[in-house]
């Protein structure tokens, strides 16, 4: 295991590139007394296929399958490829819900709106990482069964 880099440690420090070069790589080693910290690997995509609870009605559901090279720019927009409603039928993916087709002022229009096509603004896929700081949200209905049942009673 790799150990940390402390800011006391010596920094090996390069006069000129041809000193750079004379280091070789890996450049900063045992010898310079410098150990660089290996980096945690990436988190791995979940891509269960699981569809994940809402934490609030209003909340835009979390993306259950990998999306790595899905373009999604002016020209191209792979999501609607199985979310629009006329690929639905093939793709088996849950439609983008009518909100999608509604413009600022609640009209609905034929095709997705603007406002909802860069669907990334909204919608994120998951990875393994763990949380960095303990979460105690609670959802609205265990907040209501705990102030009706005995036991939640004085909470
Ligand atoms: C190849 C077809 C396909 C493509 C492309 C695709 N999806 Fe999906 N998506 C699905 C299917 C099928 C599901 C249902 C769950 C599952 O099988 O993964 C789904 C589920 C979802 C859900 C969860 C909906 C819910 O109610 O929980 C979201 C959000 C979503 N996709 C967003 C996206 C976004 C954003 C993109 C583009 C970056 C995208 N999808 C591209 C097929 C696709
Ligand atoms: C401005 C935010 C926003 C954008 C952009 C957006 N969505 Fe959503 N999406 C939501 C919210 C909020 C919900 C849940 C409430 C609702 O249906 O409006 C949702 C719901 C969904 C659902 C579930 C529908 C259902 O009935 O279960 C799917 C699938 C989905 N979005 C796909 C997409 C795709 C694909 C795009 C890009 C074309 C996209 N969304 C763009 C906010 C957004």
């Amino acid at each position: 295991m790799a150990q940390r880099a402390f800011a006391t440690d010596p920094v090996p420090t390069a006069a000129s590139t041809r000193d750079v070069k004379a280091m070789g790589r890996p450049a900063f080693t045992g010898a310079e007394g410098l150990v660089v910290q290996e980096a945690p690997g990436m988190p791995k995509d979940v891509s269960d296929d699981q569809r994940r609870q809402r934490n609030y009605p209003e909340q835009p559901p979390v993306i259950p399958h990998a999306i790595a090279g899905y373009q999604l720019d002016l020209r191209a927009n792979k999501c609607l490829t199985c979310h629009a409603r006329e690929f639905t039928g093939d793709s088996q993916a849950p439609m983008i819900s009518v909100t999608h087709f509604q413009d600022r002022d609640g009209q609905v229009l034929g095709a997705v709106s603007t406002r909802r096509y860069f669907c990334l603004q909204c919608h994120v896929p998951q990875t393994d990482a763990q949380p960095r700081v303990v979460n105690i949200f609670r959802d609205v209905d265990s907040v209501i069964r705990d102030s009706r049942s005995p036991a939640g009673e004085g909470k």
